[in-house]
């Protein structure tokens, strides 16, 4: 064999294999160009999704016909004027996407400097360059790209349906419009416009929320919380939704680095540190975060197509994200997002206007349920708080349903207003507190939200290093398997730490001496061999202060009013104002929300009174 210099049409298209992998590569590659021209519209067009054509029209600075020639060679640029590698402050540096692109389809590119007064062309067509002619164009410039991959057609076979690539196509051209609200876009296709997103002016705050409810969805924009932290130099900006707007998958967590797209495992892990005992392991939440980071501070050369970046320090990053959302988490307090009550009224169906007792055959009668357990011990009293409906007295047989009140007085509706989950008018189903508010209803799942009050309370005394204990009159013998004993044994001392004592008893056993003394007489089996479980899927991935806050969120679930249990009206009332105090208290460990706020104004809609 002959050792030589490969041509160069064949290094190009070695680095075609890396860069552009689809029409949704070459539409990046041309919009970041754009984007760096200091385009302020950007109009992308496909024909096939983009296997024909793929035209992006730009207003951005253009080039002149010397540039153009050059524009199309390998490794030429405009944005590394002294060849700093770690100072980037453009999406490209590396000069390749032009010739890749030429050295696979055919690439038509006209474009004119603004005060030019002419317009350039220039033809690539699979790596052979043509002449710069004169062309017509009137500002900007205009790039053409026919029949990707004919010169390579080994790659068309790697293509998908026409409505994956499609999908990846608006994927990258959203991502980027997120990171650039200033600049409108529009895509269009055979079937119309695609996405059409106008660039808006004003405060980048504003205007980025505006840019993020067109692209994430108007839900988002409206249960966001606003996320501004700085550290060391680095600043981390953005919106991060609310637990109870969760998803089934984690594609909607953005991060953009500088101003850049990426993609980095380090924002799931930190996402879902942050959310850890807010959701369940299987729903993500929905984030946009802007880190704006020295440039010395991280490397963006490390992935052909610019989609990952590394960072000189990841925990120092990691951290910021999680405490940045961890902070404007609690913050929300007992916020819960108000696409929950869209979906409860959702679901309300209009009565059929039948007489109601006909359809049951009978009327409604309280259940009877379980004994009244006294829970002043778990609602420690609240200093110095009459609660709003404290006069309301139980009433029914069972005691359990406060009845209604009749109208509000004055001085309830006062009282009203500063207690935003209101006063509690009934039980139902000894498992649903029925509250009413100064303007609404509000329905709270009593377990739900007692397990989030107990977590709170564990996290809280965990911090200040005081956890109460209670010894257990007789010890408990837990038996389970023996990696199921030895994963427990193996963290011991972290349960010490929360309150429950463990040791060793044979090779198939434990056996508890002390739980936490937060969760009353509990279920010291079920907790134990859940501990056991949760310890199994957390692994590693997370670190020693979330893995204790997930195992907080366990023992909470064991030590929480179980549905169905009777609550008098100062109990209920007193778990609202918890509610009202407690960080976090709009969902349960499990995202689920813990209650529901239907306004009036909803209600009356319902039965068409508005
Ligand atoms: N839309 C455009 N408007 C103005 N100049 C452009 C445009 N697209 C490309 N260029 C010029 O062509 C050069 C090469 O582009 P490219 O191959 O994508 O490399 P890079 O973006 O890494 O510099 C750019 O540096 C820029 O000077
Ligand atoms: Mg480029």
């Amino acid at each position: 064999m002959t050792l030589r210099l490969l041509p160069e049409t064949t290094v190009n298209r070695i680095a075609a294999g890396e860069v552009v992998e689809r029409p949704a590569s070459v539409v990046k590659e041309l919009v970041e160009n754009a984007t760096d021209a200091g385009a302020r519209r950007i109009e992308i067009s496909l024909a096939d999704s983009g296997r024909n054509s793929i035209v992006v029209t730009d207003d951005g600075s253009g080039m002149s016909a010397d540039e153009l020639s050059l524009a199309v060679e390998r490794h030429a640029t405009s944005k590394l004027p002294d060849d700093d590698l770690l100072q980037i402050d453009s999406l490209g540096f590396r000069g390749e996407a032009l010739p890749s692109i030429g050295s696979v389809a055919r690439l038509l590119i006209a474009s004119r400097q603004p005060g030019a007064d002419a317009a350039w062309e220039l033809l690539v067509e699979g790596g052979r360059k043509g002449q710069v002619k004169p062309s017509s164009l009137a500002r900007g410039t205009r790039i053409e790209v026919r029949d990707l991959f004919f010169a390579t057609p080994a790659r068309l076979k790697f293509l998908k349906g026409d409505r994956t690539e499609t999908g990846h196509t608006l994927d990258v051209i959203r991502r980027l419009a997120m990171a650039r609200p200033d600049i409108a876009f529009s895509v269009s296709d055979e079937r119309g416009k695609r996405l059409r997103l106008e660039e808006a002016d004003g405060d980048l705050l504003d205007v980025r929320l505006r840019r993020l409810a067109d692209v994430m969805g108007r839900d988002f924009a409206d249960n966001a919380l606003v996320i501004d932290a700085e550290r060391d130099g680095i600043r981390l900006t953005g919106y991060a939704g609310l637990p109870t707007l969760n998803q089934a998958y984690s594609r909607s967590q953005y991060l953009f680095v500088n101003g850049r797209p990426v993609r980095d495992p380090l924002l799931t892990g930190a996402v879902r540190g942050a959310y850890q005992d807010l959701l369940a392991r299987n729903r993500h939440p929905m984030v946009a975060l802007y880190l704006e980071i020295p440039p010395r501070e991280v490397d963006v050369n490390v992935h052909p197509m610019k989609t990952e970046v590394r960072f000189r320090d990841a925990g120092q990053v990691r951290g910021l994200i999680v405490g940045a959302l961890r902070h404007a988490l609690a913050g929300a307090g007992h916020r819960a997002s108000t696409t929950v009550a869209a979906q409860t009224l959702g679901a309300f169906r209009p009565g059929t206007g039948m007489p109601l007792l006909s359809q049951t055959g009978r009327g409604y009668r309280p259940s009877g349920g379980s004994g009244n357990a006294a829970l002043s011990d778990y609602y420690a009293p609240l200093s110095g708080m009459e609660t709003p409906s404290a006069r309301v007295e139980t009433g029914g047989e069972g005691g359990h349903l406060a009845e209604a009140q009749g109208p509000y007085s004055a001085a309830e509706q006062d009282a009203d207003e500063s207690y935003p989950l209101g006063a509690a008018r009934a039980q139902l189903h000894e498992t649903y507190i029925v509250a009413q508010t100064s303007n609404g209803i509000v329905i709270v799942d009593q377990h739900a939200a007692h397990e989030r009050l107990v977590l709170e309370r564990m996290k809280a005394s965990m911090a200040r290093g005081e956890v109460k204990r209670q010894g257990l009159l007789l010890p408990e013998v837990v038996e389970m398997e023996e990696a199921a004993c030895e994963r427990v044994m193996a963290r011991v001392d972290e349960f010490a730490e929360l309150g429950l004592t463990l040791e060793a008893f044979g090779p198939g056993a434990v056996v508890v001496r002390e739980v936490p003394a937060l969760l009353g007489t509990t279920d010291v089996v079920g907790l134990v061999r859940d501990l056991a479980d949760d310890l199994a899927d957390l692994g590693e991935g997370l670190t020693l202060k979330e893995r204790l806050e997930e195992v907080c969120g366990t023992m909470a679930c064991h030590g929480s009013v179980r549905a169905g249990r009777r609550l008098n009206a100062q109990e209920m009332d007193a778990l609202l104002r918890q509610m009202e105090q407690t960080p976090n208290s709009g969902q349960c460990n499990h995202g689920r929300p813990t209650y529901v706020e239907l306004r009036l104004e909803d209600i009356e809609r319902l039965f068409g009174r508005r």
